[in-house]
């Protein structure tokens, strides 16, 4: 044994691999090649070693674009062994095309409560529902989540066990990512491709179904208890809308411009009371969840997910309560009611099923050199019917009811694909409704650090008079010229509905300009109609403005996509 590690560190690694399975071994090897490869700029394994392995399919499902960047990036690095990678969204994938596959890699992040990403949901289902065989199949996952969620990396899970219960054959053993994904990333990565390297004939890796016991869940992320010191509805009289403003003070608070933070909220006190009713439970009865010990009153109140329960969650109520219920989301007051439970044992059997409650995320309004100490955000009160009822959403509506003095538990999720860039560069910054949040943060910070670059802001609501949100501090920001051009667009104040991409398309030319000039280009708020519909316009001003076809506008957007150019922060 050669002396590279002192005693003391050697009798660690010898304990360690010594009691390791050989699936913790797979995974040991690949997690230090990982860190290897992070810290050296040389290939993960010599160029030469090349593979047996012709062709490979990698797939990936995606919300906000850390999978399809690590597909792409591990598509570059196998055509290093000679292997030819096809790199394809699961959106965009034929699922004809599976039972042909040979060599499959998916990338699959997780959201919502464990669900799929909503361009992977078709190929999701399709593996789920369908009874045929992947025989020729050799494959691995790649999932992608956040250890703050109940349901960690559940969507990638599912994808690994039902691929391999199709006959598939695991390469290389499943990789769990947290939101700070590389080094996790590259082990597995360099697993899979150790595996690729050493086929002659292919022989599957020895791998079970769960993660190795040494993959857990990395140490939590810091939850800071704040205090709250405003709280106001930045509405008008008038407005359709709730918008709170909320500032946190909390000790030594840690966040960067463009981060969010995450909050778990609790369920509210009168559907909890209903729950206890209606059940017959006794409240202080002590139950165990996930190896810690609450009342039931405190698992309902503060731990257990108990609204919108999926369907899966509501076959699982319907055998335990043994009727069939159709496939639908529900809440558990509304299951309680219409299949009741037989009794408090029965309720006990069905508080085993339910998920944690998820954190919920809110961009960051404010800047940590302007607020010192503080953090602040902007939370639209959801407000949704359900047969003509109306309802609230559970933590904007537990938000903005939180009164000045009270503590408010968080932690800070670091975004580092929203971020101001360097002081010299301009930005322009489209952020209509709650997206103002993340630009109040870019703003206050480019203020306070003397930034020089230009800012340009377009936003929007519904009504000039009682929902221009932060309105004051914008008008004082473009009053002293940290904020160079703003338009805004104000959709029922006149007669046609007029979006923040029609004033976009007003200023088509000059805001072609600017990005041609170096700027970056930032989309933040409402993900499905107004992301969608503001990319659409800037590609159409790529394509008009700088006479290209539409291929090359997409190409052009991609391009600065990649040079983070082009970031957004939607949901
Ligand atoms: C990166 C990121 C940044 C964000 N930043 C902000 C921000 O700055 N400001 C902000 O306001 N929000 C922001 N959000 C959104 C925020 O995280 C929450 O999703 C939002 O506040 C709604 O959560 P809620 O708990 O109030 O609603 P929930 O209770 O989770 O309900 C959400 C929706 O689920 C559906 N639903 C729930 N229950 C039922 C039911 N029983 N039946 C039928 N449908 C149901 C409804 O459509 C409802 O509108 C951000 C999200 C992300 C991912
Ligand atoms: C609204 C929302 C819900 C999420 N739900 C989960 C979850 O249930 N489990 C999990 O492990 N990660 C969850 N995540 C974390 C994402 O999987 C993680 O951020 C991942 O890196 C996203 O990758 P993508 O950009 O490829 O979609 C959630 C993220 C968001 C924004």
């Amino acid at each position: 044994m050669p002396k590279m590690l002192p005693e003391a560190k050697l009798k660690i690694f010898l304990d360690l691999v010594s009691t390791a399975t050989q699936e913790e071994l797979v995974w040991i090897n690949g997690y230090l090649n990982g860190m290897v490869a992070a810290s050296a700029p040389k290939p993960i394994t010599p160029a030469t070693e090349k593979s047996s392995v012709e062709k490979i399919t990698i797939v990936y499902g995606t919300e906000t674009g850390n999978s399809k960047r690590l597909a792409t990036d591990f598509a570059n690095k196998i055509k290093q062994k000679g292997i030819h990678p096809k790199v394809v969204g699961l959106d965009q994938y034929r699922l004809t095309d599976l039972p042909k596959e040979e060599y499959l890699l998916a990338v699959i992040s997780t959201q919502g409560e464990g669900d799929p990403p909503d361009a992977a949901r078709k190929f999701y289902d399709h593996i789920h529902n369908n009874g045929f065989k992947l025989e020729k199949l050799k494959y691995s996952v790649l999932a992608l989540g956040d250890t703050s969620y109940p349901l960690y990396c559940k969507a990638g899970e599912d994808v690994d066990n039902q691929l391999n219960k199709l006959g598939g054959k695991r390469i290389a053993p499943i990789g769990k990512c947290d939101v700070d994904y590389d080094l996790e990333a590259n082990a597995w990565f360099s697993n899979v491709l150790t595996s690729l390297t050493t086929i002659a004939v292919p022989k599957p890796a020895p791998v079970a179904s769960p993660t190795p016991a040494v993959a857990a869940k990395p140490a939590g992320k810091k939850i800071y208890t704040g205090t709250v010191l405003t709280n106001i509805n930045l509405n008008d009289r008038g407005s359709l809308k709730e918008t709170h403003h909320i500032e946190i003070a909390a000790d030594e608070l840690q966040y960067v411009a463009g981060d969010s933070i995450g909050i778990v909220p609790e369920n509210p006190l009168h559907i909890v009371e209903e729950i206890l009713t209606l059940t017959g439970i006794d409240r202080n009865k002590k139950l165990e969840h996930k190896k810690e010990t609450y009342t039931v009153f405190d698992l309902l109140h503060k731990k257990l997910s108990i609204i919108f329960l999926t369907q899966r969650l509501v076959q699982a109520y319907g055998k335990i309560v043994g009727q069939t219920i159709p496939e639908t989301r529900m809440d558990l007051l509304d299951l309680l009611k219409i299949y009741p439970v037989k009794d408090a044992a029965q309720f006990e059997e069905v508080l085993k099923i339910l998920n944690g409650i998820s954190p919920r995320l809110y961009t960051v309004a404010s800047s940590p050199v302007a607020h010192d100490g503080e953090v602040h955000i902007t939370v639209a009160k959801d407000i949704y019917a359900i047969d003509n009822e109306i309802r609230l959403g559970l933590c904007s509506n537990y938000l903005n009811a939180f009164e000045v003095g009270a503590n408010l538990n968080f932690f800070v999720q670091a975004n580092k694909h929203f971020r101001l860039p360097a002081p010299e560069k301009d930005t322009i910054m489209i952020g209509p409704g709650t997206g103002i949040a993340g630009f109040r943060s870019f703003l206050a910070e480019r203020d306070a650090t003397g930034a020089t670059g230009r800012n340009w802001l377009f936003f929007g609501e519904q009504h000039f008079t009682s929902d221009f949100l932060y309105q004051t501090e914008i008008q004082n920001w473009y009053e002293t010229g940290v904020l160079n051009k703003v338009n805004l667009a104000f959709s029922r104040d006149q007669k046609e509905k007029i979006y923040v991409q029609h004033r976009m398309l007003e200023h088509a030319a000059e805001l072609y300009t600017w990005i041609e000039g170096g700027a970056t280009l930032f989309i933040s708020g409402n993900k499905e109609r107004m992301s969608v519909d503001v990319e659409k316009t800037i590609l159409q001003i790529i394509e008009e403005q700088g006479k290209k076809s539409k291929e090359e506008a997409k190409t052009y957007l991609e391009i600065l996509e990649e040079a983070g150019r082009y970031e957004k922060d939607v949901y």
